[in-house]
């Protein structure tokens, strides 16, 4: 049983709960005592863990302090990967409620499962991380998020109602139909990716509709970088706000973290159930706090699925907390180790290519980013749409070049930018795919 804390619970319904309310002493007192849980439950329940302890000279009683964490060895997906599909599991299967999972590029899928208790805390997260973006109960929730093995949708659900709200099932696609029901329903908030959020927009032009004039007031999106800029155009485009939303299906799911309405400075970490560190992804040293790089996760209370010092790949940093006092903030991920690309010995994330078009009047964020090579060259040119009422019908050359240099100026390497006609680039229902790598395979 995972330790008790009731007081740290509290109604969500009511307003900020306990943990929320909690200072930095008694939340990171929590945090001792819910790892050496953590730690234990993993050790005692999952072979995997015990080996991986154990390899490592490692023992749960030598964990008594947070900094001891370190000496506790990383989980990374290739461990889900040799253990699919139950083996992670620290409780025997007929105690599972639910399985989720992810599909990944390549191979197999990876599987995570949830107790009834695990169900319970992440509709309680989840309905802390609506509530923190606005929501209120009694409003009404339009759900785009995937529904499925993917965690989105469902793990939006049970928090929106957790809250007290109503919820729309909706998931992802069938655009038109999402617009109609927007419409009609009057739904106070929105669930969805931020580049399905765009999609979304382009079907209230349209549909002839104003989206400013929309019921919508706040919009919570995640499951994908985003920039600050893109905030911008959303929130200018709807006449709302927005607030993102960050969580990975082997840590729970979406609600690990999420910004705060009145503050929008960066994700506040649900720290009384996930334990962040931040490592150098090289050495895999635990960076000081405020120090960019890899985030890291250990679960303190999930049952079904534990998981120690899982390695992300999302990059980020650890700063402390403002509008939750007791619980550390991350700052936005801008990118993943496996996002970056490497042009001419400069890094680039997808996220700088969104920050320079969204720059510029003509686009407004819909772009896929193509790889190639030319001898032993690599080269990167950007597909852009631009807006319907920028468009000449040509290609924007003069807008095109500008581009070029500001894109040389800024991130400081050389592309190529082809403006294409509105709706001309590929639209997805969930995670957008930025990259097109299109490099002869070695
Ligand atoms: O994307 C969970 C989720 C659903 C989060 C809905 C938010 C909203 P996975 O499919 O396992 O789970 O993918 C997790 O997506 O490691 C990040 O790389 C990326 N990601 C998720 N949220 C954000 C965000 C869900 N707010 C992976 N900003 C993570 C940037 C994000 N990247």
């Amino acid at each position: 049983m995972v330790p008790a804390a009731k007081s740290f619970e509290g109604d969500v319904r009511g307003g900020l709960d306990a943990a929320e309310r909690a200072s930095r002493d008694e939340i990171m007192a929590l945090q001792r005592q819910r790892l050496a849980w953590s730690l234990k439950h993993a050790y005692e329940n999952v072979p995997h863990y015990r080996q991986q302890f154990d390899a490592a000279g490692v023992h749960p009683d030598d964990f008594k302090d947070l900094s001891d964490l370190a000496k506790f060895p990383f989980t990374v997906k290739k461990d889900l990967r040799d253990n699919y599909p139950f083996g992670l599991f620290a409780v025997p299967r007929e105690k599972l409620a639910r399985i989720h999972g992810s599909s990944g590029t390549t191979g197999k899928p990876i599987v995570v499962g949830y107790t009834a208790g695990d169900i319970d805390m992440w509709a309680n997260v989840m309905a802390r991380s609506i509530r923190a973006a606005g929501a209120r109960p009694g409003m009404m929730v339009h759900v785009a998020y995937g529904y499925g093995l993917f965690t989105g949708g469902l793990g939006a659900h049970y928090g929106v109602e957790r809250l007290g709200c109503t919820v729309i099932p909706m998931s992802g696609g069938m655009t038109e139909r999402q617009v109609q029901l927007i419409h009609d329903f009057k739904p106070e908030v929105i669930m969805v990716t931020p580049s399905y959020m765009l999609a979304i927009q382009d079907g209230f032009a349209k549909a002839g509709l104003d989206p400013r004039e929309s019921s919508l007031k706040y919009g919570i999106f995640g499951a994908e970088p985003w920039t600050n800029s893109m905030r911008v155009e959303i929130e200018k485009a709807f006449a709302m706000d927005a607030t993102d939303i960050y969580g990975l299906s082997e840590v729970i799911g979406p609600g690990v973290a999420q910004e705060c309405v009145e503050t929008k400075d960066g994700l506040h970490i649900w720290e009384d159930h996930f334990y962040p560190e931040i490592i150098d992804p090289v050495t895999g040293e635990v960076l000081p706090e405020g120090s960019k790089g890899e985030l890291v996760f250990t679960s303190l209370t999930k049952e079904a699925f534990p998981v120690i010092r899982y390695r992300t790949r999302d990059l980020t940093r650890l700063m402390p907390g403002t509008a939750r006092p007791g619980m550390r903030r991350m700052e936005k991920v801008t990118g993943r180790s496996d996002d970056m690309m490497i042009l001419r010995g400069v890094n680039v994330f997808p996220t700088q290519i969104e920050e320079a078009l969204l720059a510029t009047e003509w686009c407004a964020g819909h772009f896929q980013i193509e790889l190639t090579r030319r001898g032993r060259m690599d080269e990167m040119t950007i597909h852009a749409e631009a807006r319907e009422e920028h468009w000449d019908g040509e290609g924007l050359t003069a807008h095109a070049e500008r581009l070029i240099h500001r894109i040389k100026a800024t991130v400081g390497i050389s592309t190529r930018v082809n403006i294409q006609a509105p709706g001309s680039i590929e639209r997805s229902a969930g995670k957008a795919k930025r990259v097109v790598d299109n490099r002869p395979k070695e």
